[in-house]
């Protein structure tokens, strides 16, 4: 069999992950990069042994000689070049979050249905192999009904700036950022419910906190303390069709005392943790149990099994036609979740679905 041949368009810091796993699986080959930095394009293909460097996605879009692309790019860019990709006839893994808004995300939809192409969203929580453990618990029925999740994602400083903290390029802050994860964690795990309505709160107080001294964080490349247009925190209860209900926070600015992450999920036959470590909590003979799996990354999430595992996905999907585990309709029923939380918390009151 000939390898699919890859374009990856973006070469910022998460495109790391994607070429180290392209460059793992026997069945893809890197064949060409794109970013509007060109220098750095050219170092990256140098690197991965890509032949072709562009600075113009669609110039990429047009050589033949390319059957799949990676979407690496900031957030605005995800829906015009997936759109491109997909009528262009490549498959399309695009980096979470799926779009900006709503309607992005259902013309990425459509453009789907249209091309036959295939288009996964880059939810990598969810190809974590003790994520996939616990899905296969849940899906046997050993948490019973799950109908109460939490989940929470808090730094204290860490607004990356740049593109980031710009609404315009990133839709929003943290939550469109980092609480997409956790959200779709939870939601994946709890069966997909259909959503009915969402409370919602968000804060603009402390801002990118660059008066902070003696305490360093990650920072874009374009890092500039003057300038920041999104959220510092979100909160938000979500309540679904089937009585379940999620609560979430998550911040890139908030006075707490370290910086935390949990997610757990309860069910009326047992519950679990994925946050900070992974556990079960059931019950037996009327005694309550603790229960600790052992696998391999018992210790947290790290992204390295998981990165590779989204990537191979990708790839036997093109190949041998397997299940989508996070297909377009997933991607457009969070931004539906992402942007409710938005809109509830402009008009400060619940919204329905
Ligand atoms: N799955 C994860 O855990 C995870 C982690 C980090 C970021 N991301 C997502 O990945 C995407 C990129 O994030 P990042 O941290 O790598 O950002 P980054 O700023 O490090 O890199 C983005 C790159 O895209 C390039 N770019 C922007 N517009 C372009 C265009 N039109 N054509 C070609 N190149 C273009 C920029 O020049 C830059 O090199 C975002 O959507 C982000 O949400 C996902």
């Amino acid at each position: 069999m000939n390898p699919i041949r890859i374009g990856v368009i973006g070469t910022g810091s998460i495109s790391e992950s994607h070429l180290n796993a392209y460059s793992l699986n026997p069945n893809a080959r890197i064949a060409a990069i794109c970013d509007i930095n060109e220098e750095r394009a050219g170092q990256v293909a140098k690197k991965y042994g890509a032949e072709k460097t562009y600075a113009d996605y669609r110039a990429l879009l047009s050589d033949p000689d390319i059957d799949a692309v990676s979407v690496c790019t900031w957030n605005n860019t995800h829906a015009p070049i997936s759109i491109a990709a997909l009528e262009a006839g490549k498959h399309v893994l695009v980096e979470k979050p799926l779009a900006r808004t709503v309607e992005e995300a259902l013309r990425i939809e459509e453009a789907v249905r249209a091309s036959g192409k295939l288009l996964q969203v880059g939810f990598v929580r969810r190809y974590d192999p003790n994520v996939q453990m616990l899905r296969q618990f849940a899906d046997n029925g050993e948490f019973g009904e799950l109908y109460y999740a939490k989940a929470s994602t808090i730094r204290r400083l860490g607004n990356p700036g740049g593109w980031f903290a710009d609404v315009e390029r990133s839709g929003g802050g943290p939550l469109i950022d980092i609480g997409v994860h956790v959200i779709d964690l939870c939601w994946y795990l709890m069966g997909r419910p259909k959503v009915k309505t969402i409370s919602a709160n968000t804060y603009r107080k402390l801002g990118n906190r660059s008066n902070v001294q003696h305490l360093s964080f990650y920072k874009a490349a374009d890092y500039d303390a003057s300038k920041n247009t999104v959220e510092d925190l979100a909160n938000a209860i979500i309540r679904f069709e089937n009585g379940a209900s999620l609560m979430v926070d998550v911040s890139y600015s908030l006075h707490a005392k370290q910086d935390e992450g949990s997610v757990k999920l309860y069910g009326d036959k047992g519950g679990f943790e994925i946050d900070p470590t992974i556990s079960i909590v059931t019950e037996k003979h009327n005694t309550i149990l603790n229960i600790q799996p052992q696998t391999d990354s018992s210790a947290g999430f790290t992204g390295d099994p998981a990165f590779q595992n989204e990537i191979n996905h990708f790839i036997d999907c093109i190949v041998k036609g397997d299940k989508q585990i996070s297909p377009v309709e997933d991607g457009v029923e969070m931004m539906k979740i992402l942007c409710g939380i938005y809109e509830s918390a402009a008009k400060g009151e619940e919204i329905r679905l």
